[in-house]
């Protein structure tokens, strides 16, 4: 038998009302900040990826599903943002209106060593803002990432946050690492070894005890940010307490991506383990112009949703099928009534079930438990006499009478 590909999934019908919550909560946080959705094709000549995240990038170097189609090589996106920009370039958006906000859901491809919260087909929540260096799109990012983990209903998340400066500073800081870490080489690991000549900065979030322990002697602080990527860091500072949303400052977060400057952050949930990133962004003000588009500012993020759904479940919250009725019928009168009900139902555009089965009572509610859903109807002798319909609040527990012409009001 043929199987799936490691580190992908199956999403199985009675995942799939969890993720619909999910996309459906997302789209609604969107709107309200006017986000409008872009969707891009999810190949794309490979060279965008490796001009826009960076050679020596673990992604583009290790990570990329490669496809070769006669003489071309494309790419399974790894990732949103380079795609967007480029189709922001590409269909003239800047002609139209240079300040835009863009959200996006949809799968991504690395080809990583799977564990749990580490896949090869994930997918993303993201958003990104482009045309604009001010100080408050970050903040508003931020905000909106974290009103996106409020929709989600997940508390305990921690957001880490730096500023990498503009590319001046990030030389700098680059020269002030070769100096200081040039008597210390061989007690980094092997990658960071490697890291030293092609990619300096990455040794500051390597998570090998031995290079944690000499990167927290170098003392960085913000000591390599010019007086302009100073003031911008403290104002989005002062942007989050203003809307008190707690960070912690964290000098060694750098992520993997070449393409950062100024603002970069990351979100972590201590319930996901190793891979405890939620969700992570950061500024990208020389993107744009690096793939042929003008001198222009952006900022952005995205959300794993596969360790979303790692968090919530792990928080212990029901997954309620929110909106499906379910009908139990005992007896033959009754099955007749229920199947009635059933298409009024349905035709009044509530969704709604029924047990054709003829199951016990029992045997029934099990296997709407099983369902998920909210309300199960359930018609015996007893409700025919009377002419109604007993609903059982599947959430709450709460079992009462409702007549059957007050019926659709009480589902609605
Ligand atoms: P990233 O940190 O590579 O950033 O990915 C964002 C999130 O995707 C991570 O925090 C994690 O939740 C999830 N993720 C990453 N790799 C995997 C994987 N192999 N399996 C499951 N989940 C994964 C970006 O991709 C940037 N484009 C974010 C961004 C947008 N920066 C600016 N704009």
């Amino acid at each position: 038998m043929v199987k799936k590909i490691s580190g992908t999934k199956d999403i199985l019908p009675q995942e799939i009302n969890l993720w619909q919550r999910v996309e459906e909560a997302a789209r609604k946080v969107f709107f309200s900040y006017n986000y409008s959705e872009i969707r891009t094709p999810i190949i794309e000549e490979e060279s965008l990826f490796n001009r826009s995240l960076g050679k020596t990038a673990e992604i583009v170097k290790k990570q990329m599903f490669l496809i070769k189609a006669g003489k071309d090589v494309y790419a399974l996106r790894p990732e949103g943002t380079a795609s967007i920009v480029r189709a922001y370039i590409e269909n003239d958006l800047d002609k139209k209106s240079k300040f835009v906000k863009f959200y996006y859901i949809g799968p991504m491809f690395r080809f990583e060593r799977p564990q749990r919260g580490r896949l090869r087909q994930f997918h993303h929540i993201g958003a990104e803002a482009i045309g604009s260096t001010v100080s408050a799109l970050d903040v508003e990012i931020i905000s909106l990432a974290d009103s996106l983990l409020n929709a989600f209903q997940i508390t305990d998340h921690k957001l880490k946050i730096n500023s990498l400066g503009c590319n001046k500073d990030q030389n700098g800081l680059r020269q002030l690492l070769h100096k200081q870490l040039k008597y210390k080489l061989n007690k980094l690991c092997d990658e960071c070894k490697q890291r030293y000549k092609k990619n300096i900065l990455r040794i500051l979030d390597c998570k090998n005890p031995s290079c944690i322990e000499i990167c927290q002697k170098l003392n960085i602080g913000d000591s390599n940010l010019c007086f302009e990527c100073k003031k911008h860091f403290a104002d989005v500072l002062e942007g989050l307490d203003s809307l008190n949303i707690k960070y912690e400052v964290t000098p060694y977060l750098v992520r993997g991506l070449d393409y950062y400057t100024r603002t970069v952050f990351e979100i972590s949930h201590s319930s996901l383990g190793a891979q405890d990133a939620l969700c992570a962004g950061g500024r990208y003000d020389n993107l744009v112009k690096e793939l042929g588009g003008p001198d222009i500012g952006a900022i952005g993020f995205a959300l794993g949703v596969e360790r979303l759904l790692l968090v919530y479940r792990s928080s212990g919250l029901p997954v309620f099928n929110q909106k499906l009725s379910y009908i139990i019928t005992l007896g033959k009168e009754a099955k007749l009534k229920g199947i009635k009900l059933l298409n009024d139902l349905r035709r009044a555009g509530i969704p709604c079930d029924t047990d054709y089965e003829d199951r016990s009572l029992k045997g029934a509610m099990r296997a709407a438990n099983d369902l998920g859903v909210r309300y199960v109807l359930i018609i015996g002798e007893d409700e025919l006499n009377k002419g109604v319909v007993t609903i059982k609040d599947m959430q709450t527990g709460e079992q009462r009478e409702v007549k059957r012409e007050d019926l659709l009001t009480n589902l609605m």
